[in-house]
């Protein structure tokens, strides 16, 4: 592994992977090994084009071309954060029709955080068990692990958890409840989908104790799901949505997306309730713009229903107990802990990308690129049951 990158650069576990990457292109990342490697993670959802997609690149292009920051958020027009924010309100339902940008997925957690608590002038946030929202002092209060918060204490106040899908939990809801948010889809807890009209009956229990429903849309977002957003597939819309990952072709930011009556809050008692400086930059805003044209112009989006088919008609085998998500937000649960660390490794040496979930340790995750073509996936699967031949041969 590069001594450089061990010795220079934080880590954030003991036993980094460690691919030493020269390029990335398409569905393929290569190492200074000489190696090629298909890519069913897609930089953890985020590069959700792709590597390297051409209109993308060329929208960073002609942006570099004319300038980069020129001033913090919100205080200058810039061609590339208007025109993205409008086409992605246009394509959203009411009342999403503004957009807050910012740099990362937890900042858009934070944002959505102080947003409801300015709106209702209330402090209570209900949080999801097993829910991932970032990592940030906010988001990381979202966090329901003791050994998670404990060195970091003392976290945000006024935060309780409820259940995922548990419908007895919506009574904690109530006239002290600022938000409730949840993921649309839990991704660290093992891609568990809501139940039951279960987001329904959230929504309908916030409204009738006047509490907000923030969703975070950060892993499905962006078409992942096969819709444009992961809650279009639940019949509810959000109060504030917050997103991230796929939204910038692979350059960094978020957005929280509330209506124009909850945002308008955030510029007044106190003006400039939320700023940032390089928020709705014209670089990222650029990529960001490209990305969401291309996924509504071409038929990504559809194509990832037929794709998830595909991984479920490869994806079978004594060993994998069952796959689970949406779209090409997957995961393959196996028997156990041990055997979803081998299966990632062992693939890892034969060419194929794969990584785990945060909670759910019996997860192999594949979240590939929407770009991911139906011979890729052939390849891919072919790796990971080739792998899983061998840990049941062994046994
Ligand atoms: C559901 C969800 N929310 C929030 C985040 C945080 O995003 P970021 O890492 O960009 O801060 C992530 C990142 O993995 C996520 O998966």
């Amino acid at each position: 592994m590069n001594k450089d990158f061990i010795q220079y650069q934080a880590q954030t576990t003991p036993h980094p992977l460690g691919l030493e990457v020269i390029d990335a292109k398409g569905s393929y990342v290569y190492t200074s090994d000489g190696q090629k490697h298909l890519d069913f993670v897609a930089g953890v959802s985020a590069t959700s084009l792709g590597h390297c997609y051409p209109a993308v690149i060329e929208a960073i292009k002609e942006q570099a071309d004319k300038y980069l920051h020129v001033m913090v958020y919100g205080e200058y027009a810039q061609a590339p954060a208007v025109e993205f924010s409008k086409l992605l309100a246009q394509n959203l339902p009411n009342p999403l029709n503004k957009v807050y940008l910012v740099n990362s997925g937890t900042e858009a957690i934070e944002g959505s955080l102080k947003l409801a608590r300015r709106a209702t002038r209330r402090t209570q946030i209900l949080a999801a068990k097993n829910a991932y929202h970032g990592n940030t002092m906010g988001s990381l209060s979202l966090m329901n692990f003791e050994e998670r918060q404990k060195p970091f204490r003392p976290l945000v106040g006024d935060v309780d958890f409820i259940e995922f899908n548990n419908e007895e939990d919506l009574n904690q809801i109530t006239e002290k409840t600022a938000a409730v948010i949840l993921e649309t889809i839990q991704g660290g807890g093992g891609f568990i989908q809501p139940k039951n009209n279960y987001l329904k009956k959230v929504k309908a229990r916030c409204e009738a104790v006047g509490a907000l429903l923030i969703l975070d849309e950060i892993q499905p977002g962006f078409g992942r799901t096969g819709k444009l957003f992961g809650f279009e597939n639940y019949e509810v819309v959000p109060d504030i949505m917050a997103i991230g990952k796929g939204m910038g072709g692979g350059l960094p930011v978020g957005a929280f997306v509330a209506s124009e009556e909850l945002m308008d809050l955030l510029s007044d008692k106190p003006k400039m309730g939320h700023i940032t400086t390089f928020g709705g930059n014209p670089l990222v805003a650029a990529a960001c713009h490209a990305t969401l044209k291309t996924i509504l112009e071409t038929e990504l989006m559809a194509e990832t229903l037929e794709k998830e088919k595909r991984f479920r008609e490869l994806l079978i085998h004594p060993l994998i107990h069952e796959v689970r998500g949406k779209g090409l937000m997957l995961a393959a649960i196996v028997e156990s802990e041990e055997i979803a660390n081998k299966v990632i490794l062992d693939c890892k040496e034969k060419g194929l990308i794969l990584f785990w979930l945060l909670f759910e340790k019996r997860a192999v995750r594949i979240t590939p690129p929407l770009t991911i073509s139906m011979e890729e996936i052939e390849e891919g699967c072919g790796i990971i049951i080739d792998v899983l031949n061998k840990i049941k041969n062994k046994a």
